[in-house]
C-alpha cells in the first residue's frame, strides 16, 4: 500500500514535469532555491523570449500585463492625466516643465518602452538617467559604461546601444539571477540610498526582497546635480516631510535645488515620482510586512493545477480573491472591496482640492509680481508654493489612490492645503496694500482653469494657462531631467 502510494506519487510528479513543460535536458533543470541547479542560461541574458521555453507558466502569466482594463482610479488603459475624470489641473501646476506637455497613467510593464520612446518629454537633451526603469539592457550597460551611463545622451547613445543589445522592457533578468532564478536588485540607485540610510543590504531576507525588486524603481528619485545619476532622497526618511527636508538640506548642498521654475509664480519647484515603495512602507500593510509581491503576484493556479507567482502586475482589486483572500479570507471580499473604494474615493477628493488651491496660490503669486510687490514678500509665497505642491504631488505620483498609506496620504495633503493656503494669504494682504481687486483675482484664475480645461489638444493646453493678465515667469525648461 505504502509502495503503491509511492508509486502513485512517482506518476504524479512525472505528470506535473509534463504539464509544466519542464526540459529533460538536465542541464535545463529549474529550480528557483539557490541550489545547484541551473537554468543553463547565461548570466547575461536579457531577453525576456529566452525564458520562454523555461518557465511557460510564469511567461505566460507575464504576458498578461498586455491587457489594458481600468479599475476607477487605477488601471492599464493608456491615459492622458490631464483628463477631466483624472488631474486636468497639472498643465498648470508643471506650467514651465515637460510634465505641463505630455503626461500619462502607468501601465503593463510590457509597454515601457514603447511608452518612453514615444512620451513627449523625452527631448535630444535626455540623458541616460531617463531609461533605467525601462529597460533591461540597464544593468549590463551601468557595467560597461561606468558613471557614464546616466548623463549620456538618450537619444543618441543609449537608445540605439540599448537596441543593439536586444532589449526588452521590464523583465525577468530585471528581478532574476538568469543562471539561478534568485531574486536581486539590479539597479544600483537603491542599495546606495539604504545603505546611506545605514540598512543593512548584505543579506537581505526572502521577504525583504520581495518588495525590493519592486522598490528598485517604484520610489522617488531625482538626478544628482554633479553627474545625473539616479539618486533616492531617503538619508531623513521615506515620509513627504523627511524627503522634503532633504531636498531643502543635502541635495542642495550637492548642486541641486529645484527640477525647474515654475512659469506662473517663478518659484522653484520641486518634481515628485511615483513613491510606491516609500508610501507602502510607511503604511499599514507595510509597518505589518506584507511585501509588494503579497497583494501584486499573489500565488494562483494555472491550469487547475500547478501554484506560482502571478506575473501580471496590475491592481489587485482585479483579483481581490487571490490577492487580498489569502490574509483577509475572515471578510466579505465585496464589503472589503467597498471599504477600497471608501478610502479612494476620500482620498482623491482631498487630492483635486490640494490641487485646486495650489494652482490658485500660483497665480497669486504671479499677480504679487506684476503688481511690483516687495521681494522678500514674493520669495516668501515661493517658497510655501513650493512647499504646498511637494506635498501634494507626492502623493499624486504615487500609484494606489491612497490605498497604501491612507492616513499618511491624508496627512501630507492636509500639509499641501495649509502651505498653499499661506501663499495665498500673504499675497492677500501685499496686493490689498497695492489697491489689488482680489475679486477680480479670483474671476481671472477661474477664466484660465476653464480656458486650459476646454482646450482638447493635451499639448496645447499648457498655452492657455498663461495670458495677458498672468504673464510668462520664467523661460521653459526643456524634459531633460526626468521621465
Ligand atoms: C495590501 C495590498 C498591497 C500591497 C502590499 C501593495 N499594493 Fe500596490 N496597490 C494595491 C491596491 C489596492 C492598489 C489600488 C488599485 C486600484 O485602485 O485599482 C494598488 C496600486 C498600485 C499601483 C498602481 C496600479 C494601477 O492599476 O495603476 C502600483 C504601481 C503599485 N500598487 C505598486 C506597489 C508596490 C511597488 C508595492 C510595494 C512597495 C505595493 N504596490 C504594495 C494593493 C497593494
Ligand atoms: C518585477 C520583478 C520580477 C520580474 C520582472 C519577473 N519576476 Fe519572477 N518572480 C518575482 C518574485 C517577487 C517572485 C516570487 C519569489 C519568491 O517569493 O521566492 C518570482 C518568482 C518566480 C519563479 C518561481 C516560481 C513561482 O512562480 O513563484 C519563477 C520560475 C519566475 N519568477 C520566473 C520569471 C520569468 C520567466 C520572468 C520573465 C518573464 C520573471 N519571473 C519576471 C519577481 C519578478
Ligand atoms: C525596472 C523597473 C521596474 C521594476 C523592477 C518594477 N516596475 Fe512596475 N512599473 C515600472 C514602470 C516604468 C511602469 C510603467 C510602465 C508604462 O506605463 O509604460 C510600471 C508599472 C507598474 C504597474 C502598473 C500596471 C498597470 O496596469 O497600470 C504595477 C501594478 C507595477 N508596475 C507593479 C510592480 C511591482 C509589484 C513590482 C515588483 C514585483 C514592479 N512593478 C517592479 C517599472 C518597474
Ligand atoms: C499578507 C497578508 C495581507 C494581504 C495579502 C492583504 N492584507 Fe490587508 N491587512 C493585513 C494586515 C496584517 C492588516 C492589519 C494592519 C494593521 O495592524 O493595521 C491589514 C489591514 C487592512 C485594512 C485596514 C484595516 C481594516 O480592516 O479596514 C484594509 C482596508 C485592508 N487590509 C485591505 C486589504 C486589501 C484590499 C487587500 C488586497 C488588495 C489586502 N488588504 C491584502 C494583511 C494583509
Amino acid at each position: 500500500m505504502a509502495r503503491f502510494k509511492f508509486a502513485g506519487f512517482l506518476l504524479l510528479l512525472v505528470l506535473i514535469l509534463i504539464v509544466t513543460g519542464c526540459s529533460n535536458d538536465s542541464s535545463k533543470k529549474t529550480s528557483t532555491a539557490a541550489g545547484s541547479k541551473t537554468t543553463g542560461l547565461s548570466a547575461d541574458e536579457i531577453r525576456n523570449e529566452a525564458f520562454k521555453d523555461l518557465f511557460p507558466l510564469q511567461y505566460n502569466s507575464y504576458k498578461k500585463n498586455e491587457k489594458m482594463e481600468d479599475t476607477k482610479y487605477g488601471g492599464s488603459v493608456k491615459r492622458s492625466k490631464y483628463d477631466p475624470d483624472k488631474e486636468p489641473l497639472l498643465p498648470i501646476l508643471f506650467n514651465g516643465y515637460g510634465f505641463a506637455t505630455e503626461y500619462n497613467e502607468d501601465r503593463g510593464h510590457v509597454y515601457a518602452l514603447k511608452d518612453i520612446r514615444a512620451v513627449k518629454r523625452i527631448t535630444d537633451k535626455s540623458v541616460g538617467s531617463c531609461y533605467t526603469c525601462k529597460s533591461t539592457a540597464v544593468p549590463k550597460m551601468i557595467k560597461e559604461m561606468g558613471d557614464s551611463y546616466w548623463g549620456a545622451n538618450f537619444n543618441k547613445d543609449i537608445w540605439p546601444k540599448g537596441e543593439k543589445m536586444g532589449h526588452s522592457p521590464i523583465g525577468c533578468s530585471d528581478c532574476h539571477d538568469p543562471k539561478t532564478m534568485d531574486l536581486r536588485v539590479t539597479r544600483p540607485s537603491f542599495y546606495k540610498a539604504l545603505k546611506a540610510k545605514g540598512v543593512d543590504v548584505s543579506n537581505p531576507t526572502k521577504n525583504e526582497m520581495r518588495s525590493y525588486v519592486c522598490g528598485q524603481c517604484h520610489v522617488e528619485y531625482y538626478f544628482a546635480a554633479s553627474n545625473s545619476e539616479v539618486t533616492f532622497p531617503w538619508k531623513k526618511g521615506f515620509k513627504p516631510e523627511e524627503m522634503y527636508e532633504y531636498y531643502n538640506t543635502i541635495a542642495k548642498e550637492k548642486g541641486f535645488e529645484k527640477d525647474w521654475v515654475s512659469n506662473i509664480s517663478g518659484a522653484p519647484m520641486l518634481k515628485a515620482q511615483h513613491p510606491d515603495f516609500e508610501t507602502h512602507l510607511s503604511g499599514p500593510h507595510g509597518k505589518a510586512g506584507v511585501s509588494c509581491a503579497d497583494c501584486h503576484m499573489s500565488y494562483e493556479r494555472v491550469d487547475g493545477k500547478r501554484k506560482i507567482s502571478s506575473h501580471w502586475w496590475t491592481s489587485p482589486l482585479k483579483t481581490m480573491q487571490t490577492s487580498c483572500g489569502q490574509c483577509h479570507g475572515d471578510r466579505d471580499l465585496d464589503k472589503l472591496k467597498d471599504r477600497v473604494m471608501e478610502i479612494e474615493d476620500t482620498h482623491m477628493k482631498a487630492l483635486h482640492e490640494a490641487e485646486n488651491i495650489s494652482t490658485s496660490a500660483h497665480y497669486y503669486v504671479n499677480k504679487m509680481i506684476t503688481s511690483g510687490v516687495a521681494r522678500d514678500k514674493i520669495k516668501q509665497a515661493q517658497e510655501y508654493v513650493r512647499k504646498g505642491q511637494w506635498f501634494w504631488d507626492i502623493i499624486a505620483a504615487e500609484n494606489s489612490a491612497g490605498f497604501h498609506n491612507p492616513q499618511g496620504s491624508m496627512d501630507s495633503l492636509r500639509v499641501s492645503i495649509e502651505e498653499s493656503n499661506k501663499a495665498i494669504r500673504l499675497a492677500t494682504e501685499e496686493l490689498v496694500k497695492k489697491g489689488v481687486s482680489i475679486a477680480e483675482l479670483d474671476k481671472e484664475i477661474e477664466k484660465v482653469k476653464k480656458a486650459v480645461a476646454d482646450e482638447k489638444v493635451n499639448e496645447k493646453k499648457k498655452d492657455h494657462a498663461v495670458n495677458s493678465y498672468f504673464p510668462a515667469q520664467a523661460p521653459v525648461v526643456p524634459a531633460t531631467s526626468k521621465k
